[in-house]
Formats: structure tokens, C-alpha cells, sequence
């Protein structure tokens, strides 16, 4: 949206948290709530954001480093919403159009319902316009006072009468407001209230008495403005952003056996006919493709699942690549930057790291394969080890097509297994092994003839 400038308020302290860690970095559902803000934010394309910091500002700007095109203007000391926002003036200079007011902890505000009300300030001139809800339970909240049906004034609860904190509807905390007059009257709000703040609720009052348009938008969803002062509310927040995500899968063709535990991140993708058991949690930027079988226990980590993979129980999978129809696990590791070929098998208690495994190849059993390239159609035996590390640095091991490779074998890197090789069981591989040869490389076996008999006869 073009002339549309999103503010969002994130200096408060925070104090029903019980942090050590800035309220606005907690996480829900993968995400910290202020990063489901700026993406709300982002959808909506505006010329620019600002988050207004000030308590812990240096460690949410530093949560925040990533995240490019952002400005942050600095609230020292921290006297009230109203306050907060005036500290946008210098880096909004000369800006025109509309400017969005978010909450940093308000976190499950809808795209269509912030469109709708910088719509509808718009097409009705409006100097500011609240986003409004109505509530059983008000208390804490602003209070709308209405006259003749216009919004005259917003209360808070501390300030409020009687017949105020009866009314049930609420300000959300959530504007849009002509930027032309807001810095201005920003100037004229005062401090004489409750609370010894500067409210930016004030500002109803201020325009109505001007005479400049103020307009309401009621949500129709009110779990929507939901903030987050408590971690039973970061719960409750987390709940509802988890349902919202796991009813666009199921909507998309996604089984979900028991959606109350599926944890499965806003930028997750899953593929129809995915069947996803409980107790799954798909993380960060993770790809699950079609007819996938994810069983309980599995947490998936910025991963890409190909079609019609099985993942058995608790296998934990990091920053790594599975191509289709292999099977993993029970009780696989694949730590980051590990490559699974097509119908590859990679079983229980096996643990890959920075390896690749071929077309085909299987790994059943108790291995640790890192740093290793394997090609297609290997057999790795139950127990093999990749001795990738010397004390100083880490090598790598090949294992080129065909090869067979004995159980409980340690490859000592960097060595090469050449194609269609066998290595015997028990081998200590400290050579390259050429194609098409056995590497035999264990104590050659002595068996004493009765033995046993005399060693009784000397401890009877
Ligand atoms: C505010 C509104 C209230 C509304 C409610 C909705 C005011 C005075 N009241 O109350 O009408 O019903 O939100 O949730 O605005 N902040 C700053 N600097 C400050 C103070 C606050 O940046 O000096 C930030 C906070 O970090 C927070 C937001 O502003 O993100 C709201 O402040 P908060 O203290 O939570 O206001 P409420 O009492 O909830
Ligand atoms: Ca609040």
C-alpha cells in the first residue's frame, strides 16, 4: 500500500512476564511476537516500519538484525503510548498518507482486518479511526464512549467511572491515523490521569474537540486483539496460532491424527495426503512434499521432505535433505547438511552429519556416518563408524556405488572405498580399498584346542 507508514510500540516493560528476555522476543508458535507483527506488517506492503524500543532496546534491536528496512526509534524514558509515538516524528518527516499503529505483543491480528481498517479511514477522511471490539469482559481495557452513536472519547479502566467500565466495548489499541495532523496533536495530550501517562487514546478526545473525524472498525473476530502480558496469555496466543496453521493444512488435504499436538511453524509446507501423527513438530523453514508418512515423536528443523518419504518414530532431523521414498528411522539423527538419496533406508539408532547417502543405499542399523559421501546401492553394515575426527581436524570418507561395508567396521578418514568393494566385518580401514576387492583388516582368529579343559584344571 502506497503512503502507508506501520509504527509498532515495543518499549514497554513487560513486567507480568517474569523475563529476563524482552516480552516482545518470547516466542508463539515458532515465531517472536514481534516478528508475527512485522509479518502482518509485511503483508501489507507499506512504505515503512518503525518499532518504537526502549526497555531492553539494544537486545530487541539485536533480535531484530536480521530483519532489513526496519527503523527503530528510541523511547527514553518510557511515559505512555501517546509519548511512544511522538518519537516517530523525526524519522516520519515528511511523510503523507496513513499511518498504522500496532501493538508488539498483539500478535494474531488478521491482514484483512487491518486492510479493512485503513480502507475504511480512508474512504471516510477520517483523522484517526480505533479498531473496536466488544467484550464480555472489559476490564483493563480503554473504554469507547460513544455520543449519538459517535465515538467521543476512549477511557482507560483506571480512569473510568461506573457507568464507563460498563460499557463492553474496548479499544483495541490499534489505529489508523492521518498523518498530517498526528505530531502536532500528539504535542497537546497530557499527563494528568491515573496513571501519570501520556495516552495516546487521548488523542479521540483532542480531535473530536477540534473537530477533525474520528471513526470506529469493530472486529468481528475479538480473539484477534489478544495481547500477551503473561505467559498464560503467550499460551493461549500460541494455541490459537497453532489451530489457525493446522486447519490451513487439513483444509489443504494434510492429515493431521490428533491436530492438538501438531506443532508445525507459519512458514511450514506440507504436501496432500501427508499423514502427520501426534506429537510431530515441523519447524522454521521446513518442505514436507505429498503422501509423506511423519510419525509421532519426529521433530523436523529447516528441512526438505520429498514425496511419499516415511519418517518413523523420534527421529530428529536438522538443516538437512530426505528425497523421496526413503524411510528414516525409529530413533534417526540427521544433523545438518546431510543428503538422503531416493529408496534410501537409514534405520534405527543411525546418526549422519554433513553426509551424503546415495540411491538405494541402506544404513539399518547403529552407525555414525559424518562427513561422508556414499553412493548409490552401498550396504553400510550394523555398528560402521566413520572416524572423521583426529583430535584436530575433520576428513572425509568415500564409499563409492555397490560397495559393501561388514558390520561394526571403522573407516579411519580420509579413506576411500572404491566401487563394488567389500569391506569384511570387523575391519579397521586405514587404506583406501581399490574396486571390486575385500579389505579383510582385523586380528586373524586362533582357536586352542581344549583350552577350556585345562583352564579348569589349573583354577578347578
Ligand atoms: C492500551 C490502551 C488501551 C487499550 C489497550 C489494548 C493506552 C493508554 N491504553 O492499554 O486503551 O485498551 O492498550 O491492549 O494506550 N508502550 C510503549 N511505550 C510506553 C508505554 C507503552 O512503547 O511508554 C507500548 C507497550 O510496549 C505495548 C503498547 O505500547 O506494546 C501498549 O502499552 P500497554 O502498557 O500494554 O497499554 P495497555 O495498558 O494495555
Ligand atoms: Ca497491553
Amino acid at each position: 500500500m502506497r503512503d502507508l507508514h506501520v509504527v509498532v510500540l515495543a518499549a514497554g516493560k513487560g513486567t507480568r512476564m517474569r523475563s529476563a528476555v524482552p516480552k516482545v522476543l518470547h516466542r508463539a508458535a515458532g515465531l517472536p511476537l514481534i516478528s508475527h507483527i512485522l509479518r502482518i506488517a509485511d503483508s501489507l506492503d507499506p512504505s515503512s516500519i518503525t518499532v518504537v524500543v526502549g526497555h531492553q532496546s539494544e537486545q530487541i534491536k539485536a533480535g531484530l538484525q536480521k530483519r532489513l528496512g526496519l527503523g527503530f526509534a528510541v523511547q527514553e524514558p518510557q511515559l505512555g503510548t501517546g509519548h511512544a509515538l511522538l518519537q516517530t516524528e523525526s524519522l516520519l518527516q515528511g511523510a503523507r498518507g496513513t499511518l498504522l499503529l500496532l501493538s508488539g505483543d498483539v500478535p494474531l491480528l488478521r491482514r484483512e482486518t487491518l486492510e479493512r481498517l485503513v480502507s475504511t479511514h480512508q474512504r471516510r477522511s477520517a483523522a484517526a479511526t480505533v479498531l473496536t471490539a466488544v467484550f464480555d469482559n472489559p476490564e483493563g481495557y480503554g473504554r469507547i464512549v460513544r455520543d449519538n452513536g459517535q465515538i467521543a472519547a476512549i477511557v482507560e479502566h483506571k480512569d473510568a467511572s461506573p457507568a464507563e467500565r460498563a460499557i463492553g466495548e474496548i479499544n483495541s489499541g490499534v489505529y489508523a491515523f492521518d498523518l498530517e495532523p498526528l505530531f502536532d496533536a500528539l504535542r497537546s495530550i497530557g499527563s494528568e490521569n491515573a496513571q501519570g501517562e501520556y495516552y495516546l487514546p487521548d488523542l479521540v478526545r483532542i480531535y473530536r474537540a477540534r473537530g477533525l473525524p474520528v471513526e470506529t472498525v469493530i472486529l468481528e473476530d475479538r480473539n484477534e486483539i489478544l495481547g500477551v502480558n503473561s505467559r498464560k496469555e503467550l499460551a493461549e496466543v500460541s494455541t490459537i496460532l497453532k489451530t489457525r496453521k493446522n486447519d490451513e493444512l487439513m483444509a489443504a488435504g494434510v492429515t493431521l491424527v490428533d491436530p492438538a499436538t501438531a506443532y508445525i511453524d507459519p512458514d511450514v509446507a506440507v504436501g496432500p495426503d501427508t499423514v502427520v501423527h501426534p506429537g510431530v513438530f515441523l519447524e522454521g523453514n521446513t518442505r514436507i512434499g505429498s503422501r509423506c508418512e511423519i510419525h509421532s515423536g519426529v521433530r523436523i528443523v529447516n528441512s526438505t521432505i520429498d514425496d511419499g518419504v516415511v519418517i518413523k518414530n523420534f527421529c530428529v532431523i536438522l538443516d538437512s535433505h530426505v528425497a523421496g521414498g526413503a524411510h528414516i528411522g525409529p530413533f534417526a539423527h540427521l544433523r545438518p547438511q546431510s543428503r538422503v538419496g531416493e529408496d534410501a533406508r537409514i534405520g534405527n539408532f543411525v546418526e549422519l552429519k554433513k553426509t551424503v547417502v546415495g540411491r538405494g543405499s541402506k544404513a539399518s542399523h547403529l552407525a555414525y556416518l559424518g562427513d561422508a559421501t556414499i553412493g548409490e546401492n552401498v550396504n553400510v553394515g550394523a555398528g560402521t563408524i566413520t572416524c572423521n575426527y583426529d583430535g584436530t581436524a575433520k576428513h572425509p570418507t568415500i564409499i563409492e556405488d555397490g560397495a559393501f561395508i561388514g558390520s561394526d567396521s571403522q573407516l579411519i578418514a580420509p579413506v576411500r572405498v572404491g566401487r563394488d568393494a567389500y569391506v569384511a566385518a570387523g575391519s579397521s580401514i586405514t587404506e583406501d580399498v581399490p574396486a571390486e576387492s575385500l579389505a579383510i583388516a582385523r586380528g586373524r582368529q586362533v582357536n586352542k584346542d581344549g583350552w577350556a579343559r585345562s583352564r579348569r584344571k589349573r583354577h578347578p
